[in-house]
Protein backbone atom coordinates (compact mmCIF):
# COMPACT_ATOMS: atom_id res chain seq x y z
CA UNK A 1 0.00 0.00 0.00
CA UNK A 2 1.23 3.43 -0.66
CA UNK A 3 2.58 5.02 2.60
CA UNK A 4 -0.07 8.04 1.80
CA UNK A 5 -2.71 6.08 1.26
CA UNK A 6 -1.89 3.94 4.89
CA UNK A 7 -2.10 7.45 6.38
CA UNK A 8 -5.34 8.61 4.65
CA UNK A 9 -7.11 4.79 5.93
CA UNK A 10 -5.79 5.14 9.39
CA UNK A 11 -6.65 8.24 10.82
CA UNK A 12 -10.27 8.79 8.06
CA UNK A 13 -11.24 6.07 10.70
CA UNK A 14 -10.22 8.33 13.41
CA UNK A 15 -11.92 11.45 12.34
CA UNK A 16 -15.49 11.04 13.89
CA UNK A 17 -14.21 10.11 17.07
CA UNK A 18 -11.64 12.89 16.98
CA UNK A 19 -14.57 14.70 16.53
CA UNK A 20 -16.18 13.09 19.26
CA UNK A 21 -13.93 13.73 21.73
CA UNK A 22 -12.86 17.25 20.40
CA UNK A 23 -13.16 19.52 23.65
CA UNK A 24 -11.46 17.15 25.88
CA UNK A 25 -8.54 16.80 23.64
CA UNK A 26 -8.60 20.69 23.03
CA UNK A 27 -8.50 20.95 27.24
CA UNK A 28 -6.56 17.66 27.50
CA UNK A 29 -3.66 19.14 25.17
CA UNK A 30 -3.58 23.10 25.77
CA UNK A 31 -0.75 23.72 27.19
CA UNK A 32 1.30 22.19 24.08
CA UNK A 33 -0.51 24.62 21.80
CA UNK A 34 0.91 27.57 24.76
CA UNK A 35 3.48 25.98 24.22
CA UNK A 36 4.14 26.01 20.29
CA UNK A 37 2.77 29.66 20.44
CA UNK A 38 5.31 31.04 22.26
CA UNK A 39 8.25 28.46 20.37
CA UNK A 40 6.74 29.88 17.35
CA UNK A 41 6.37 33.59 18.58
CA UNK A 42 2.88 33.94 17.57
CA UNK A 43 1.55 37.63 18.42
CA UNK A 44 -1.79 39.23 17.62
CA UNK A 45 -2.38 40.17 13.75
CA UNK A 46 0.07 37.26 12.66
CA UNK A 47 -0.88 34.51 9.73
CA UNK A 48 -0.34 31.03 10.90
CA UNK A 49 -0.24 27.71 9.27
CA UNK A 50 -1.28 24.71 11.47
CA UNK A 51 -0.14 21.70 9.85
CA UNK A 52 -2.12 18.08 10.57
CA UNK A 53 -4.72 20.06 12.16
CA UNK A 54 -6.87 16.89 13.06
CA UNK A 55 -10.42 18.75 14.01
CA UNK A 56 -8.88 22.10 14.22
CA UNK A 57 -6.05 22.32 16.82
CA UNK A 58 -3.87 24.02 17.55
CA UNK A 59 -5.76 26.28 15.18
CA UNK A 60 -8.59 27.51 16.68
CA UNK A 61 -6.44 28.39 20.01
CA UNK A 62 -4.13 30.28 17.70
CA UNK A 63 -7.36 32.07 16.07
CA UNK A 64 -8.09 33.54 19.21
CA UNK A 65 -4.62 34.55 20.07
CA UNK A 66 -3.85 36.15 16.83
CA UNK A 67 -7.22 38.35 16.79
CA UNK A 68 -9.83 39.74 14.03
CA UNK A 69 -6.51 41.15 12.33
CA UNK A 70 -4.82 37.54 12.55
CA UNK A 71 -5.70 34.97 10.49
CA UNK A 72 -5.14 30.91 10.80
CA UNK A 73 -5.19 27.76 8.30
CA UNK A 74 -5.15 24.88 9.26
CA UNK A 75 -5.02 21.87 6.60
CA UNK A 76 -4.70 18.16 7.12
CA UNK A 77 -4.88 15.16 4.35
CA UNK A 78 -7.86 13.85 5.78
CA UNK A 79 -11.56 15.33 4.20
CA UNK A 80 -13.25 14.02 7.61
CA UNK A 81 -10.61 16.01 9.92
CA UNK A 82 -11.14 19.00 8.15
CA UNK A 83 -14.82 19.13 7.67
CA UNK A 84 -14.77 18.37 11.87
CA UNK A 85 -12.72 21.70 11.95
CA UNK A 86 -14.85 23.73 10.00
CA UNK A 87 -17.61 22.32 11.93
CA UNK A 88 -15.65 23.75 14.93
CA UNK A 89 -14.77 27.28 13.79
CA UNK A 90 -18.43 27.75 13.11
CA UNK A 91 -19.98 26.99 16.03
CA UNK A 92 -17.18 29.20 17.89
CA UNK A 93 -18.34 31.92 15.45
CA UNK A 94 -14.44 32.12 14.43
CA UNK A 95 -13.89 34.42 11.19
CA UNK A 96 -10.36 34.41 11.26
CA UNK A 97 -9.45 30.68 10.70
CA UNK A 98 -10.13 28.21 7.53
CA UNK A 99 -8.78 25.00 6.94
CA UNK A 100 -7.74 23.17 3.92
CA UNK A 101 -7.38 19.32 2.52
CA UNK A 102 -3.65 19.17 2.30
CA UNK A 103 -0.81 16.93 3.30
CA UNK A 104 2.34 18.71 4.87
CA UNK A 105 4.51 17.81 1.73
CA UNK A 106 2.27 19.36 -1.10
CA UNK A 107 1.34 22.90 -0.03
CA UNK A 108 -0.57 25.01 -2.34
CA UNK A 109 0.55 28.12 -0.73
CA UNK A 110 2.76 30.77 -1.92
CA UNK A 111 6.35 30.68 -0.65
CA UNK A 112 7.28 33.05 2.12
CA UNK A 113 3.77 33.97 3.16
CA UNK A 114 3.28 33.22 7.09
CA UNK A 115 4.94 34.76 9.90
CA UNK A 116 4.58 31.60 12.19
CA UNK A 117 4.20 27.67 11.21
CA UNK A 118 2.76 24.73 13.87
CA UNK A 119 1.93 21.23 14.65
CA UNK A 120 1.10 19.36 17.26
CA UNK A 121 1.39 15.90 16.97
CA UNK A 122 1.76 15.18 13.26
CA UNK A 123 5.03 15.39 11.93
CA UNK A 124 5.51 11.59 13.29
CA UNK A 125 2.58 10.15 10.67
CA UNK A 126 3.99 12.09 7.61
CA UNK A 127 4.94 9.22 5.32
CA UNK A 128 8.04 12.07 3.90
CA UNK A 129 8.88 13.83 7.00
CA UNK A 130 11.91 15.92 5.67
CA UNK A 131 9.38 17.10 2.34
CA UNK A 132 6.91 17.79 4.47
CA UNK A 133 9.32 20.04 6.77
CA UNK A 134 11.09 21.89 3.67
CA UNK A 135 7.29 22.38 2.63
CA UNK A 136 6.19 23.99 5.42
CA UNK A 137 10.00 26.18 5.71
CA UNK A 138 8.96 27.27 2.01
CA UNK A 139 5.50 28.68 3.26
CA UNK A 140 7.53 30.33 6.51
CA UNK A 141 8.54 34.36 6.30
CA UNK A 142 12.51 34.60 5.92
CA UNK A 143 13.50 35.09 9.86
CA UNK A 144 10.25 33.41 11.07
CA UNK A 145 10.00 30.29 12.93
CA UNK A 146 8.34 26.90 12.55
CA UNK A 147 7.34 24.72 16.23
CA UNK A 148 6.36 21.25 16.18
CA UNK A 149 5.53 18.81 19.22
CA UNK A 150 5.95 15.41 19.21
CA UNK A 151 5.69 12.68 22.17
CA UNK A 152 8.34 12.20 24.28
CA UNK A 153 9.49 8.59 24.89
CA UNK A 154 6.24 6.63 26.37
CA UNK A 155 7.78 5.52 29.35
CA UNK A 156 7.15 8.61 30.61
CA UNK A 157 3.62 9.27 28.97
CA UNK A 158 1.34 7.15 31.57
CA UNK A 159 -1.95 8.45 29.22
CA UNK A 160 -0.88 5.82 26.40
CA UNK A 161 1.29 3.08 28.66
CA UNK A 162 -1.86 2.11 31.38
CA UNK A 163 -4.31 1.17 28.84
CA UNK A 164 -1.88 -0.15 26.18
CA UNK A 165 0.41 -2.08 29.35
CA UNK A 166 -2.98 -3.76 29.91
CA UNK A 167 -4.22 -4.91 26.20
CA UNK A 168 -0.15 -5.91 25.90
CA UNK A 169 -1.09 -9.19 28.05
CA UNK A 170 -3.91 -10.11 26.08
CA UNK A 171 -2.94 -9.32 22.32
CA UNK A 172 0.66 -9.13 21.41
CA UNK A 173 0.68 -5.31 19.91
CA UNK A 174 1.76 -4.98 15.96
CA UNK A 175 5.37 -4.74 15.54
CA UNK A 176 6.45 -1.14 14.36
CA UNK A 177 9.24 -1.36 11.68
CA UNK A 178 11.80 1.16 12.76
CA UNK A 179 10.87 4.90 11.26
CA UNK A 180 7.30 3.60 10.27
CA UNK A 181 4.79 6.65 11.21
CA UNK A 182 3.77 5.97 15.17
CA UNK A 183 3.10 7.92 17.94
CA UNK A 184 6.90 7.56 19.24
CA UNK A 185 8.74 7.83 15.65
CA UNK A 186 10.16 10.94 17.11
CA UNK A 187 10.80 10.52 20.97
CA UNK A 188 14.65 9.89 21.24
CA UNK A 189 15.95 13.42 21.49
CA UNK A 190 17.12 14.95 18.37
CA UNK A 191 15.87 12.70 16.06
CA UNK A 192 13.06 14.77 14.80
CA UNK A 193 16.05 18.25 15.56
CA UNK A 194 18.03 16.66 12.94
CA UNK A 195 15.41 16.36 10.22
CA UNK A 196 14.63 19.92 10.83
CA UNK A 197 17.99 20.58 10.23
CA UNK A 198 18.30 19.02 7.30
CA UNK A 199 15.29 19.95 5.77
CA UNK A 200 17.42 23.36 5.81
CA UNK A 201 15.96 25.32 9.36
CA UNK A 202 18.59 27.09 11.07
CA UNK A 203 18.60 27.86 14.66
CA UNK A 204 16.90 24.40 15.67
CA UNK A 205 16.46 23.67 18.95
CA UNK A 206 14.51 20.97 20.96
CA UNK A 207 12.98 21.20 24.33
CA UNK A 208 11.26 18.60 27.19
CA UNK A 209 8.11 20.23 27.65
CA UNK A 210 6.33 18.56 31.16
CA UNK A 211 2.38 19.11 31.50
CA UNK A 212 -0.50 17.96 33.24
CA UNK A 213 -3.14 16.17 31.02
CA UNK A 214 -6.12 16.63 32.79
CA UNK A 215 -9.81 15.99 31.99
CA UNK A 216 -12.99 15.94 34.30
CA UNK A 217 -14.30 12.38 33.51
CA UNK A 218 -15.54 9.31 35.00
CA UNK A 219 -12.35 6.55 34.88
CA UNK A 220 -14.61 4.27 32.98
CA UNK A 221 -15.17 7.67 30.17
CA UNK A 222 -11.56 7.81 29.98
CA UNK A 223 -11.21 4.02 28.85
CA UNK A 224 -13.83 4.77 26.43
CA UNK A 225 -12.29 7.88 24.75
CA UNK A 226 -8.23 6.22 25.19
CA UNK A 227 -9.26 3.67 22.44
CA UNK A 228 -11.68 5.36 20.73
CA UNK A 229 -9.07 7.60 19.73
CA UNK A 230 -6.46 5.58 18.97
CA UNK A 231 -6.52 3.64 15.60
CA UNK A 232 -4.13 0.75 16.70
CA UNK A 233 -5.98 0.45 20.50
CA UNK A 234 -9.57 0.11 18.43
CA UNK A 235 -7.95 -2.89 15.99
CA UNK A 236 -6.37 -4.55 18.91
CA UNK A 237 -9.80 -4.19 20.94
CA UNK A 238 -11.29 -5.67 17.88
CA UNK A 239 -9.55 -9.05 18.12
CA UNK A 240 -10.78 -9.59 21.85
CA UNK A 241 -13.60 -12.33 22.55
CA UNK A 242 -16.53 -10.85 25.20
CA UNK A 243 -15.15 -12.25 27.75
CA UNK A 244 -11.22 -11.11 27.44
CA UNK A 245 -12.56 -7.35 26.43
CA UNK A 246 -14.37 -7.42 29.75
CA UNK A 247 -11.79 -8.19 31.71
CA UNK A 248 -8.77 -5.79 29.61
CA UNK A 249 -11.86 -3.26 30.91
CA UNK A 250 -11.82 -3.93 34.29
CA UNK A 251 -7.76 -4.12 34.63
CA UNK A 252 -7.56 -1.13 32.61
CA UNK A 253 -10.13 0.47 34.84
CA UNK A 254 -8.22 -1.05 37.66
CA UNK A 255 -5.48 0.45 36.36
CA UNK A 256 -6.67 4.30 35.56
CA UNK A 257 -8.13 4.01 38.91
CA UNK A 258 -4.73 5.02 40.34
CA UNK A 259 -4.64 8.66 38.31
CA UNK A 260 -8.21 9.66 38.97
CA UNK A 261 -9.16 12.42 42.00
CA UNK A 262 -11.88 13.73 43.05
CA UNK A 263 -13.73 13.35 39.06
CA UNK A 264 -10.38 14.45 37.23
CA UNK A 265 -7.94 12.15 35.44
CA UNK A 266 -4.62 13.57 35.82
CA UNK A 267 -1.36 12.22 33.97
CA UNK A 268 1.97 13.51 33.69
CA UNK A 269 2.72 14.43 30.12
CA UNK A 270 5.66 14.35 28.39
CA UNK A 271 6.51 15.99 24.92
CA UNK A 272 9.61 17.32 22.95
CA UNK A 273 9.00 20.70 21.13
CA UNK A 274 11.36 21.54 18.20
CA UNK A 275 11.61 24.52 16.51
CA UNK A 276 13.47 26.13 13.08
CA UNK A 277 13.87 29.54 11.88
CA UNK A 278 13.92 30.37 8.15
CA UNK A 279 16.89 31.75 6.89
CA UNK A 280 16.54 35.63 6.33
CA UNK A 281 19.57 34.62 3.37
C1 LIG B 1 -2.60 12.88 16.37
S1 LIG B 1 -3.53 13.73 15.15
C2 LIG B 1 -3.23 15.39 15.69
C3 LIG B 1 -4.40 16.31 15.41
C4 LIG B 1 -4.29 17.71 16.04
N1 LIG B 1 -3.16 18.44 15.54
C5 LIG B 1 -4.23 17.64 17.55
O1 LIG B 1 -3.15 17.81 18.12
O2 LIG B 1 -5.28 17.41 18.17
C6 LIG B 1 -2.48 13.56 13.75
C7 LIG B 1 -2.99 14.23 12.49
O3 LIG B 1 -1.94 14.18 11.50
C8 LIG B 1 -2.56 14.12 10.24
N2 LIG B 1 -1.57 13.73 9.21
C9 LIG B 1 -1.14 12.50 8.92
N3 LIG B 1 -0.27 12.54 7.88
C10 LIG B 1 -0.16 13.84 7.52
C11 LIG B 1 0.57 14.51 6.51
N4 LIG B 1 1.38 13.87 5.65
N5 LIG B 1 0.44 15.86 6.41
C12 LIG B 1 -0.34 16.53 7.28
N6 LIG B 1 -1.07 15.93 8.25
C13 LIG B 1 -0.98 14.60 8.37
C14 LIG B 1 -3.68 13.11 10.47
O4 LIG B 1 -4.65 13.16 9.47
C15 LIG B 1 -4.18 13.54 11.84
O5 LIG B 1 -5.27 14.42 11.75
Amino acid sequence: MHPQQAVIDRWSGAAPFWEKHREMIRAMFEPVSQALMEEALIGEGQRVLDVATGPGEPALSVAAHVGASGEVVGVDPIAGMVAAARRAAERAGFRNARFEVASADQLAFPSDSFDAVISRFGAMFFPAPVEGLREMLRVLKPGRKMALAVWAAVENNPFFHVVSGVLDRFVAPPPVEPDAPDAFRYSSPGKLLALVQEAGAVMARERVLTFPIEARVSVEEFWAVRWEMSEKLRERVAMLSAGELDEVKRQAIEALGEYSRDGVMSFSGSVLIVSGTKSAE
